[in-house]
């Protein structure tokens, strides 16, 4: 089976064309073609995504995308219908309807978080042999979720961010940092350039909700304390490149630290067989090294699944294997003229 995805739920434009069969102990995918245009380096002027460019940058970029795909035959059209921004959201959803109908093929609805989720499990090309219950840690810009997968296609969240989801927080620091838009890897680059020479802050940051008796986390007040660490100091400007790369590492470990910390209390909880991480932080190297570690030393049972890094971001493969993985088990949500983009949409959503 084969399907053309639609990804505009931020600011990546994404359209992928995958091939889904089913093997024994799962699903193989072939990415036959994939198209990615970012936004980023637009958005960067605002210091984040602001929606309305987004949805232009969209809507200019869609047909442009389109136009290699254009002559593949397809049995359906896979569009995230959300979470995310909706002016974003509706122009992928609108402009999936129009080629559905064009071509008479079925429209499939895929939940952006479940498209992170499953695409992180892909390994080798193919979805199988995954041991329930799946912990998996949901890491973007967006989001921050412990979610439970006990059976195919449902899912609980046993834990969430309070406020800032861990992505946003890297991009705020490193506004604050002085380092340009998506924030997340920039912040990284400094952490390790702390950690590769030794330089370490000589203030300790929060490490927020660390005690708490459950798999929650917030990351709102990491962020003002850093805040404060600048101002408390005279303000960036008194930072030279070595102070802003302890003040980089300090709170990449922090973010870790508490990571790592909910991560093992959720799957003592879960009693989960594979844990997998998901969403643009998961590319964090020092975030996926603590959590490889923890597994390693406390969870000997539990298979850990880590995502290629050309995946962790936003894209339409993952959304184009989260509509094969459903469509090839039965299980696919069709859609009709009436499907609405939804900016809160919850992966914990029946379908
Ligand atoms: O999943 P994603 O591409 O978009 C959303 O659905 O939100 O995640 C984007 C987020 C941004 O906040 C970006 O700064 C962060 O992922 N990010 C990182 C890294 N790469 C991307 N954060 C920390 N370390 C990275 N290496
Ligand atoms: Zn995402």
């Amino acid at each position: 089976m084969r399907i053309l995805a639609i990804e505009t739920s931020c600011d990546e434009t994404g359209l992928a064309l995958v091939e889904g069969t089913n093997i024994d102990s799962g699903f193989a995918f072939e990415v036959i073609d994939s198209a990615l245009l970012s936004q980023a380096a637009l958005h960067a002027e605002y210091g984040g995504v602001y929606p309305n460019l987004a949805k232009r940058e969209h809507e200019k970029n869609l047909p442009v995308l389109f136009e290699k795909f254009k002559e593949q035959q397809v049995d359906a059209i896979a569009v995230t219908n959300g979470p995310g921004l909706e002016p974003a959201l509706w122009t992928g959803v609108e402009f999936s309807k129009k080629i559905a109908k064009e071509r008479g093929v079925p429209l499939l609805a895929t939940n952006h978080m479940e498209g992170h989720l499953l695409s992180s499990l892909v390994k080798d090309g193919k979805l199988e042999n995954v041991q329930l219950p799946v912990l998996a840690l949901l890491i973007s810009g967006g989001h921050t979720e412990f979610v439970v997968m006990k059976n195919w296609f449902t899912y609980e969240i046993v834990g969430k961010t309070k406020d800032d989801a861990a992505g946003e927080a890297y991009d705020k620091v490193a506004r604050m940092l002085a380092l340009p838009y998506p924030g997340g890897p920039e912040v990284s680059k400094l952490a390790e350039y702390a950690r590769a020479n030794n330089i370490k802050s000589d203030v300790k940051l929060p490490r927020p909700m660390y005690d708490t008796k459950d798999s929650n986390v917030s990351f709102s007040g990491l962020k003002t304390a850093v805040l404060y660490l600048l101002r408390d100091k005279g303000g960036i400007q008194k930072f030279d490149l070595d102070a802003r790369a302890a003040v980089a590492r300090e709170f990449e470990d922090a973010t870790a630290d508490v990571l790592v910390h909910k991560t093992k209390r959720a799957l003592e909880e879960s009693g989960a067989q594979t844990f997998v991480i998901g969403g643009g932080v998961a590319a964090n190297k020092h975030i996926r090294e603590k959590l490889q570690e923890l597994i390693a030393t406390d969870f000997n049972e539990v298979e850990m699944r880590l995502p290629e890094l050309n995946i962790t971001g936003d894209n339409a493969i993952m959304i184009a294997e989260a509509a094969l993985a459903r469509a090839l088990s039965g299980k696919d949500d069709q859609a009709d003229d009436t499907l609405r983009a939804i900016g809160n949409l919850s992966i914990q959503t029946n379908k």
